[in-house]
């Protein structure tokens, strides 16, 4: 069994199906990315994936468990994190505070501070620690959200969206770091609009469209997939 396995996931919402059936492995200190149009089903299955939302169908299996039944803070202490699309902090909250948050699911208020702190340093935070997020710009968030999930020594990150509204030149230091963690052993499933870069980290992309898996493969054999092509730029691609 491969380190994170999707199997047959469906979410129904009342009458709406979010996902379909869907199935997907990724090994261990792989990067793998997941595109699809925007309603797709993309931060659905990180949902179900990390605890939050309790699939209809499916099992999810990481590192040999079966992880359906554990809640978001179980999982976060066997190793497997997410980031949030949509950035929510508290507002009297520092940087330092929102990131010891997150370092203290997995560690004592002693060494909680200095490890969220080093976390912030990693991501290229130091000099931010006692910002308030409202305070910080896009990328900076962005990298604070990378930071929470550093604070917990994930072995597993789902990263949804962390480049989504980042200029080219912005996506250098979140990609930098997803890198750096990648080569120390993190796994990283990430989805990601912003094409460049997810072709250019990911080893493998899953692609999914109303629901449902339509494509898995290299990101060189998913660029020139019709099928992809098509659920991307639909009926709106003049012949
Ligand atoms: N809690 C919910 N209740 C009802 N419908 C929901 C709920 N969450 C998501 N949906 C619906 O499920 C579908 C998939 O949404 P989801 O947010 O997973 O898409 P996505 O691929 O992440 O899109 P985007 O690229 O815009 O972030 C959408 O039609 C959405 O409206
Ligand atoms: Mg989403």
């Amino acid at each position: 069994m491969a380190f994170l396995e999707v199997a047959g996931i469906t979410k129904r919402f009342g009458g709406l199906v979010a996902l379909n059936a869907v199935s997907f492995s990724v090994e261990k200190g792989e990067i793998v990315g997941i595109i699809g149009p925007n309603g797709a089903g993309k931060t659905t299955l990180f949902g179900v994936i990390s605890g939050f939302i309790p699939p209809s169908e499916g099992t999810v299996h990481f590192d040999g468990a079966a992880i359906g039944s554990l809640r978001p803070d179980q999982l976060v202490r066997c190793g497997l994190m997410r980031s949030f699309q949509i950035v929510q902090t508290f507002a009297d909250m520092t940087a330092l505070d929102v990131v010891t948050t997150a370092a203290l699911t997995r560690r004592p208020m002693r060494e909680a501070v200095d490890y969220a702190a080093h976390a912030l340093e990693r991501v290229g935070l130091g000099p931010k620690l006692e910002a308030t997020p409202a305070t910080l710009s896009l990328q900076d968030k962005k990298l604070l959200e990378i930071a929470k999930c550093i604070a917990t020594d994930p072995r597993c990150i789902l990263l949804d969206e962390v480049m989504a509204g980042l200029t080219m030149a912005e996506t250098a230091a979140p990609m930098a770091v997803i890198r750096e963690l990648n080569t120390q052993g993190v796994t990283i499933v990430m989805v990601e609009h912003v094409m460049p870069v997810i072709m250019r980290l990911a080893t493998r992309i899953v692609v999914i469209n109303f629901g449902e898996k339509i494509a898995e493969g290299t990101p060189e054999d998913i660029i020139r997939d019709q099928r992809v092509v098509d659920a991307y730029f639909g009926d709106h691609v003049d012949a």
